[in-house]
């Protein structure tokens, strides 16, 4: 453990200069993709895009590391940026969690702030009115999806966890922990790989069809998708204490471990696809939930594991030049995805490095003592 601090405590003084940087250069606009260096304003092109809460995530983790008052009013404008999306309302979707939990619970629990409570609790309740009481889910995306699921929703359950506890309201949870349940019927398989999408019939629940998504093909194994079931599982076991969700978190982090090692532990972006496409983002949300089990099973091998992908990230693909944007290279937004959204920085991929150097230090005065999800 010793010399893993001692790592962790050293690339954080790169992410702290990186930041620093960043922010002033960046301040409010919201990057997503980095194009040849440069992070643009996502909010100006979308502002319901589902990954709009991870820079000020970023700068909560600052602020709480440096209590350097421009970290706070950069993520308060953002928050109020994102107002807009509350109130427009019709583009939203099953990853508010990402946009809120990041933003307003990060907010609201470094520094109480009421107006940052009052949007999360909004972001909760509009996740909850996407339950399926028939199916038992939560339904991804708009449009004709009324049957879909997607396994991207198991990180969004921990703003319906939260919003329970505040409200002293359980069936935000029982919401959660239903979803949760329908997601490791039909998402997870066997072996411990997932399926990134089902239709259900939006009527009973009954599995209609498990296609592609993001990943190579259907029966693939999306890696990011991976990633999310492993750390969305293990957070659900720790909010609603059930075992199975600890088992699926197990089993999910056994099969990433195995296949990840076969590529010297950076990620591919789909673990059964021809071709040479990396997606270093998966690695770094993989190492975040690989610590929490860690914390939650005191087996060993998965904080190893971790340490490995996040140190054969640093070693590779870290981008610690102050003048350019972007911390983290090589993420993939999609297999099939633009040519633009490959083996770049983005943000999400940002974010979870710097969330899972961020708890290997949380010993530090640096780490944070909260757990963010
Ligand atoms: N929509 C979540 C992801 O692309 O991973």
């Amino acid at each position: 453990m010793e010399n893993i601090t001692t790592w962790a405590e050293t690339v954080w003084e790169k992410i702290a200069l990186k930041m620093s940087a960043q922010c002033d250069r960046l301040g409010a606009s919201v990057p997503y993709a980095a194009v040849n260096g440069k992070y643009s304003d996502k909010m100006k092109e979308n502002i319901y895009w589902w990954t709009n809460g991870f820079w000020p995530g970023m700068l909560w983790i600052m602020y709480n590391a440096s209590k350097e008052e421009k970290y706070l009013l950069t993520a308060r404008a953002v928050q109020e940026r994102l107002d807009a999306s509350l109130a427009g309302f019709e583009g939203l979707h099953h990853d508010v969690g990402f946009m809120w939990m990041l933003s307003s619970v990060l907010d609201f629990r470094l520094t109480g702030d009421k107006t940052a409570r009052t949007r999360a609790l909004h972001a909760a309740s509009l996740l909850a009115g996407r339950y399926n009481p028939r199916g038992k889910f939560i339904r991804a995306w708009n449009r004709d999806c009324t049957g879909w699921i997607i396994v991207d929703s198991m990180m969004n359950l921990p703003l319906l966890y939260w919003a329970g506890k505040e409200l002293q309201d359980p069936r935000f949870a029982f919401i959660a922990s239903d979803h949760a349940d329908t997601s490791l019927k039909n998402l997870v398989r066997e072996d411990g790989s997932c399926n990134h999408i089902a239709i259900l019939d939006p009527l009973n629940g009954a599995l209609v069809e498990t296609p592609a998504g993001q990943g190579y093909a259907a029966g693939s194994s999306w890696t990011r998708g991976q990633a999310w079931a492993l750390y969305g599982f293990a957070l659900s076991f720790r909010h609603s204490g059930e075992k199975r969700f600890l088992e699926a978190a197990e089993r999910i982090a056994e099969y990433f471990c195995k296949e990840v090692s076969r590529f010297g532990f950076i990620p591919p972006a789909d673990f059964k696809m021809p071709g040479d496409i990396i997606d270093t983002s998966a690695g770094s949300i993989a190492a975040c939930g690989l610590q929490v089990l860690w914390q939650l099973t005191k087996n060993d091998e998965f904080l190893k594991n971790a340490v490995s992908i996040l140190k054969a990230i640093e070693a590779s693909h870290c981008i610690w030049d102050p003048a350019a944007d972007g911390i983290v290279n090589m993420a993939t937004a999609q297999y099939h995805g633009k040519p633009e959204e490959r083996h770049v920085p983005l943000i999400y991929g940002d974010y979870f490095f710097m969330e899972a150097v961020n708890r290997l230090g949380c010993d530090h005065p640096w780490g944070l003592e909260i757990n963010i999800w």
